[in-house]
């Protein structure tokens, strides 16, 4: 009380007295711990999409993703969660309205957009080339604006995102061979951790939607990409400011999330894993 008391005197009466003011300026204060407030990313208000007309896969979902948040999205097949993702990077149509650092994906620009909120598919789909063209054409695009900073793996030099990626990947166990050779050519999992090392090594991104990330790859390469990217989003390396990760392992759930959102019916809802909700 007498906290509150000290900092009303000051914010609201600063010359009833001019010696008590000096006095109390001088005075260290104290501040409690206070709960910092989250800063939104992407805002989602009343988004449904559909199938076809009458054919809703969800509706009225109302959720707000902030700095810091690794929220997990769970959900039966066909529930509908990789299009929720889609929706969210504007790839699919919906209803209502997703707002990004509080404005429209169009008012951003989509392509721009897109290089911000960017949404890394379970599979890649059918590329042509290998892993390294891929890179060039993405590092071709106007849009891309990586940011220029020294990194762990090349502390002195500027960030380099051609070998940031490779470096990544070096991280999650892939050869670097491996960025020369056809996409058709990759194992399943190969081609997974190229993907997600590519998205993230170019540091386009402040958040990633990430569709079953890791569900190719054996248990000692997913706790290894999952530390990195979680780490990745603690620190702000690169940029990185949230993730939205579906999974379908609980216990991947349990080791990265920050927040818990179930799919099931066509609603979209917060779990409190505290309370067992
Ligand atoms: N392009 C599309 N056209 C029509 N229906 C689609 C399309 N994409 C997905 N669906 C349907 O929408 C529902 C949700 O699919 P999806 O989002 O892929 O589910 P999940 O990722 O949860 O497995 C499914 O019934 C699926 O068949
Ligand atoms: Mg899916």
């Amino acid at each position: 009380m007498a906290f509150l008391a000290r900092l009303t005197q000051r914010l609201f009466h600063p010359h009833t007295d001019g010696h008590d003011l000096t006095t109390n300026l001088d005075d260290p204060i104290n501040l409690p711990n206070l709960p910092r407030m989250p800063t939104p990313i992407l805002e989602l208000k009343h988004v449904g999409c559909s199938k076809a007309k009458g054919q809703p896969i969800f509706t009225n979902v109302n959720f707000t993703v902030n700095e810091g948040d690794v929220v997990i999205f769970q959900g039966k097949s066909g529930s509908g969660k990789s299009t929720l993702l889609k929706c969210l990077a504007h790839l699919n149509l919906y209803e209502g309205e997703i707002l990004y650092r509080g404005s429209t994906p169009v008012s951003h620009g989509i392509p721009s957009f897109r290089t911000r909120v960017l949404y890394v598919p379970q599979r890649p789909s059918l590329l042509p080339g290998t892993p390294r063209d891929f890179i060039n054409t993405v590092l071709s695009f106007k849009s891309l604006d990586p940011k220029n900073k020294g990194n762990e793996h090349n502390p002195t030099g500027p960030f380099d995102p051609y070998t940031e990626p490779i470096a990544i990947g070096k991280e999650w166990g892939v050869d670097e061979e491996l960025w020369d050779r056809t996409w058709t050519n990759l194992s399943g999992g190969e081609a997974q951790r190229i993907a997600l090392a590519i998205a993230v090594g170019i540091r386009s991104a402040d958040i990633l939607l990430l569709d079953e990330p890791t569900s190719a790859l054996d248990a000692d390469s997913s706790i290894r990409v999952e530390r990195f990217l979680t780490d990745a989003v603690r620190a702000k390396d690169g940029g990185l400011s949230a993730l939205v990760w579906i999974t379908h392992s609980a216990e991947q759930g349990g080791r990265v999330g920050t927040r818990f959102l179930r799919i099931a019916g066509g609603c979209v809802q917060e779990e409190r894993p505290d309370l067992g909700v």
